[in-house]
């Protein structure tokens, strides 16, 4: 039983390979549709789904997808459910489980993330389903003031009840304590409360007893405010979050897959390249990216069925320039492929 789950958790974090975060809630995905004006219908969201999935050759840059619920139960076209779509090119169906940050009670300006109930039967289900690991988003709010210890233990805690849950289903759980670089804190601020929600996570998940070496970390880097007005550059950025990392997550979490968190997508491949560039490290550390694979996917396709190919390409080559900043090796000039391919 671990085997199964060690093995998958390494195969997540393969040389070269990360993860396409495409766990969009039909509130989220519907706020992406909105800014290239397309209609978030069903069949809108399954025809940009398979858009990606069937996108050629992506599968040697990426290990796994994390789908949403009503994703894993689609199919392509020609009536092939996405996740048997998805094994056939050996690229790992996931699945995000939790049910959103709701305000937390007795917090102001401060969530917890809901889902624990049922938990069990629906990991059961999602297992049947083809899913091989999950998803569980929690989020901490940087001001003078917060997070709270109060916030940053009962996401802790809430984040291990599920990891645990995750293995007993041979589920590999992705945790993902996100803290938001939305303010004007300096990076030292971010690299003080990344560590506190890093501590109790791992005091947590030890104390469920869940196995890490069965687990990947998916945290934010530790970034400046995206309002701040010095913010800290790219080897600096790669500095802190190894800091941060070096102290906290234990070396037998075989990976760290990040969010980019609203980065722009180069500056996310720039900030991972920056941080393998200064390895080797006890952890593979890779990517787990919506917006930052995304973005640049959305525009390119516009909801027109002309520029199906085009959207590929534009995901094909951020795949390709995040698999180069894996092993340190990804150069701006690379970018230049983009136009050109
Ligand atoms: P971003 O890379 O857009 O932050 O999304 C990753 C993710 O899965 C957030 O939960």
């Amino acid at each position: 039983m671990a085997t199964e789950l060690h093995e998958t958790a390494r195969a997540l974090v393969a040389e070269g390979k990360g993860i396409l975060a495409a766990d969009e809630s039909t509130g989220t995905i519907t706020k992406r549709f909105d800014s290239i004006g397309l209609e978030s219908t069903e069949e809108n969201r399954r025809t940009y789904r398979e858009l990606l999935f069937t996108t050629p050759g992506v599968e040697e840059y990426i290990s796994g997808v994390i789908l949403y619920d009503e994703t894993i139960r689609q199919s392509a076209l020609d009536g092939t459910p996405f996740p048997k779509l998805l094994a056939a090119k050996g690229v790992i169906p996931g699945i995000k489980v939790d049910e959103g940050a709701k305000p937390l009670a007795h917090a102001e300006g401060e969530t917890i993330t809901e889902g624990l109930d049922g938990l069990r039967g629906r990991l059961e289900e999602y297992y049947g389903l083809g899913a091989r690991f999950a998803k569980w988003r929690a989020t901490y709010t940087i001001t003078d003031s917060l997070p709270s210890e109060y916030c940053i233990w009962t996401n802790a805690h809430a984040l291990a009840r599920y990891a645990a849950l995750c293995q007993e289903a041979n589920i590999v759980p992705i945790v993902e304590p996100e803290v938001l670089m939305d303010g004007t804190h300096t990076i030292e601020r971010a690299y003080h409360v990344t560590s506190r929600v890093l501590f109790a996570l791992y005091t947590e998940l030890f104390d469920q007893r869940v196995d890490v070496a069965g687990s990947l970390l998916k945290p934010n880097m530790v970034l400046s405010g995206y309002e701040a007005s010095n913010r800290a550059g790219i080897d600096d950025v790669a500095d802190w979050s190894l800091k941060c990392f070096y102290k906290h997550v234990p070396a037998a979490v075989p990976g760290i897959v990040f969010l980019s968190g609203g980065q722009s997508d180069k500056d996310a491949t720039a900030h991972l390249n920056a941080m393998n560039a200064k390895g080797p490290h006890p952890w593979q550390l890779s990517f787990s990216y919506g917006r930052a694979l995304q973005a640049p996917t959305l525009k390119a396709w516009g909801g027109k069925p002309a520029n199906v190919e085009a959207g590929q390409r534009a995901y094909y080559h951020r795949a390709k320039m995040n698999s180069a900043a894996r092993t340190g090796m990804y150069a701006p000039e690379l970018e230049r492929e983009a136009v050109t391919a």
